[in-house]
């Protein structure tokens, strides 16, 4: 069992102000430089059409905009966070095109059904009421609409778990590294331990959205130890 993992909002928002200045260098150290490469890659497994209006949600400092803007020009990101400092990076990152809201996922300021393609990478499991932020979801989708969800994804396999722990390891030593304090990136590895499997996240989407966000399909990266979900909203 992973250790319980406190997840007060207000503290979670601070957190990331606090790191934004270093955060997307930090993503670039952990993950070898490999985050964005398998951003794009679940990018490109979702399939969005030519002209698509895209909601990003949790979009911390706006990667997914300017990966989709490069994959193609057509479609349009907004981008959704509740923190102004990784937002303040987002814009400045995507200077050209530039549309993020600074709001809460449980409460978006959006309609009913507003959205055919909404993705969400490394945000949900930041969340301490996860399935007011499904029903969240998938209120503000069209029917027939695609959601895709990229995180950690628990498994039991040997190979998983010692990626898992290398993981943590070179979190720890980049932390020391670049003289960053380690509590913040301390909660970052136990809410990725304490995470669900994909299985899981599955059957609990499928019971917040009362049945109607259900299962596309997924692709796994490094032996699963990471993983793409795609769900598609019923009619
Ligand atoms: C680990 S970052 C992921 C950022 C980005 N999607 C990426 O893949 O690099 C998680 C983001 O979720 C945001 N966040 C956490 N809880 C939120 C909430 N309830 N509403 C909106 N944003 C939230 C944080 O501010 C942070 O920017």
């Amino acid at each position: 069992m992973g250790e319980k993992v406190d997840k007060n909002p207000e503290k979670i928002n601070l957190m990331f102000d606090e790191i934004s200045s270093y955060y997307d260098k930090m993503n670039d150290f952990i993950s070898f430089f490999t985050h964005k490469l398998i951003k794009k890659s679940a990018l490109i497994f979702l399939n969005i059409p030519k002209n698509s209006k895209v909601l990003d949600i949790f979009c911390g400092t706006g990667d997914n905009t300017k990966i989709i803007q490069k994959i193609d020009k057509s479609i349009t990101v907004v981008g959704l966070d509740n923190s102004k400092k990784m937002l303040e990076i987002a814009k400045k990152k995507n200077s050209e095109k530039s549309d993020f809201i600074l709001a809460n996922v449980l409460n978006m300021p959006f309609l009913d059904c507003e959205f055919d393609y909404i993705i969400e990478t490394f945000g949900l499991r930041n969340v301490e009421k996860r399935e007011l932020a499904i029903k969240e979801i998938s209120r503000v989708m069209k029917k027939g609409g695609y959601f895709l969800h990229l995180d950690f994804n628990k498994n039991n396999s040997i190979i998983s778990k010692i990626l898992s722990k290398i993981f943590n390891f070179t979190t720890f030593v980049f932390c020391k590294i670049l003289k960053i304090d380690f509590k913040n990136y301390d909660y970052l590895i136990k809410s990725k331990d304490d995470f669900l499997s994909a299985e899981s996240l599955i059957e609990e989407f499928k019971s917040a959205s009362s049945g109607k966000l259900e299962f596309y399909k997924k692709k796994g990266y490094f032996f699963n130890t990471v993983c793409a979900v795609v769900f598609k909203k019923s009619n």
